[in-house]
Parts: C-alpha cells; structure tokens; sequence
C-alpha cells in the first residue's frame, strides 16, 4: 500500500493558464508574494534545464570547493524548491533538448503524468501543457527581466562548452573570489561523469517506485543536441516555425549543437 501511495501521482492544476502541483497552487498567494532579501540566491531553471547541475555548481562554490561539505545532503535538501513551500522538499537550455529530457524524466518519474508516445508528448510540450508551464513563457519572461533585475541568465550549452569560464562567471556573480585550483575542482566536480556516480546529485536515494531509474536514469546524457536523435524532420520543420512565432520580438539565442 505504502508503495503504490508513493509512486502515486501528484495532483495537478492550473494557475493563469500554467500547469503546476496542486500543492503549489494551494499555496501561491504565499509563494507569489515572496521578497528576496538582498542576499539570497534564487535558482530559476525550465524543468530539465540543469537544475541539478548548476545546484551543485552554486553549493561547491558557496563551500569553498569543500567536497565533504557539499555531500553533507542530498541536492534537493541544501537547494529546496520554493514552489514546493514545504521544507525540503529553477539557467535556460534550449527547448528541442529540454522536451527530449523532460519527455524521459515523465516516462520514468511516476509523480508526473505519463507522456504518452514521443508524438503526443511534443503536442503537449509546444502547448505548454507540462508542469511548470510553457517553455517559451519561461525563458521570454526571463530573458526580458535579466536586465532590470540583478539576474545572471546562464546557458546549459555555455556550461558545457567551456564550464570553467561559467563557472567563473557565477563566482563573481556570488561575490565569491576562488583560487585557480579550486575552480579546476569545482569544474571536475560537477562534470556529468562525476555527478551521475554521486549519490547526493543523482537521486539514487529516491525509491524505484517514484522514480524508476531502470526505465531511464536521472542523469541520463547530459549532452547538447540529443534532440536530434528524437525529432522527425517534419516535427523539426514545425517546430521551428512555432518557435518562430513565440519568440518573435526577442534577442534570445540558443546553441543547438556543440
Ligand atoms: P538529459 O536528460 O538530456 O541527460 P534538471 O536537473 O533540471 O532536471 O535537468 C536534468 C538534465 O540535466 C538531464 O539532461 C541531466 O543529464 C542533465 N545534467 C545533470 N547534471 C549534468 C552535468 N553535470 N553536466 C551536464 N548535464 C547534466
């Protein structure tokens, strides 16, 4: 009993048009009406984007390259989701490689709802009819803030071409001034290879019923351009005139391959 009651779904609705936990849409006036004090740190990534990566990257420069430390918990505990308002429970990627990504984490995280065939997934997808919303709305809303906010818009496929000078960029961002070779750990550290072999950042620790890493594991490739492998050309042709449509007006541009 106790094992179906886990690998339950969680309950979804929708706030202004978005898709979100029913948990965090009984508490939104609370988590809408969040200040920041001027020393927080607030992480805000598109579902699949790096959240856990560029999380450990923040932790392991918030601790010195202090590796010990930042095994102290897992992610989910030293970085809580805000949405989730319960204690403990979001860098942009580009969005072909965040549907291929989220599509595998729905087909193995049995929280979320099926995503049906890679066909009915990319409608659902393009309408941001996923958990967290649209795609599009996050990295428009975001790209458009960065510059009246202190906002450091980071890119997955930045970090993966060259991760020390990212990195170094959320350094300083941190106010934080490391040595050379603590910043040659850090990016060490949080390669894909180590991060998938670290029980604290690869959600080994959360039961096969929630999320069954035999059907795809968390870290799954953690590569730029795995799209590729999955999208039709006619999806990729749709695709990119949708993409077209919603991003008209913005300056934003993605890598899609390395
Ligand atoms: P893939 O499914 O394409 O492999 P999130 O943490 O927001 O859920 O994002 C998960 C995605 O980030 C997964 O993508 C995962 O493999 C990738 N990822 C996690 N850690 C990474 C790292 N150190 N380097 C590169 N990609 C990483």
């Amino acid at each position: 009993a106790l094992t179906s009651e886990l690998g339950k779904q969680i309950k979804l609705k929708e706030v202004e048009g978005t898709l979100l936990q029913l948990a965090t849409v009984d508490n939104w006036s609370q988590i809408q009406s969040f200040e920041a004090k001027p020393d927080d740190l607030l992480i805000c990534t598109y579902p699949k984007a790096g959240t856990t990566w560029i999380q450990e990257i923040v932790d392991m420069i918030e601790q010195n390259g202090d590796v010990e430390k930042c095994q102290r918990a897992i992610i989910q505990q030293r970085h809580p989701f805000i949405e989730w308002a319960r204690p403990p429970q979001p860098s942009a990627r580009n969005a072909k490689d965040c549907m291929v990504s989220y599509y595998h984490f729905q087909r193995m995280n049995h929280k979320l709802p099926d995503p049906g065939t890679w066909e009915e997934y990319f409608e659902t997808f393009i309408n941001g009819k996923v958990v967290w919303g649209s795609w599009f709305d996050h990295v428009k809303g975001w790209w458009e803030m960065k510059d009246r906010y202190q906002i450091l818009f980071l890119f997955y496929e930045d970090i993966k071409r060259d991760p020390k000078h990212e990195i170094q960029k959320v350094m300083k961002f941190m106010g934080k001034n490391l040595d050379e070779t603590v910043l040659d750990k850090i990016v060490q550290e949080t390669s894909f290879e180590k991060m998938k072999e670290n029980p604290m950042t690869n959600r080994s620790t959360v039961s096969k019923s929630i999320m069954d890493q035999s059907i795809s594991p968390f870290m799954r490739k953690g590569t730029v351009g795995d799209w590729k492998n999955h999208f039709t050309v006619a999806q990729n042709e749709r695709f990119d005139e949708i993409y077209r449509k919603k991003m008209e007006g913005t300056s934003i541009n993605f890598c899609m391959e390395l």
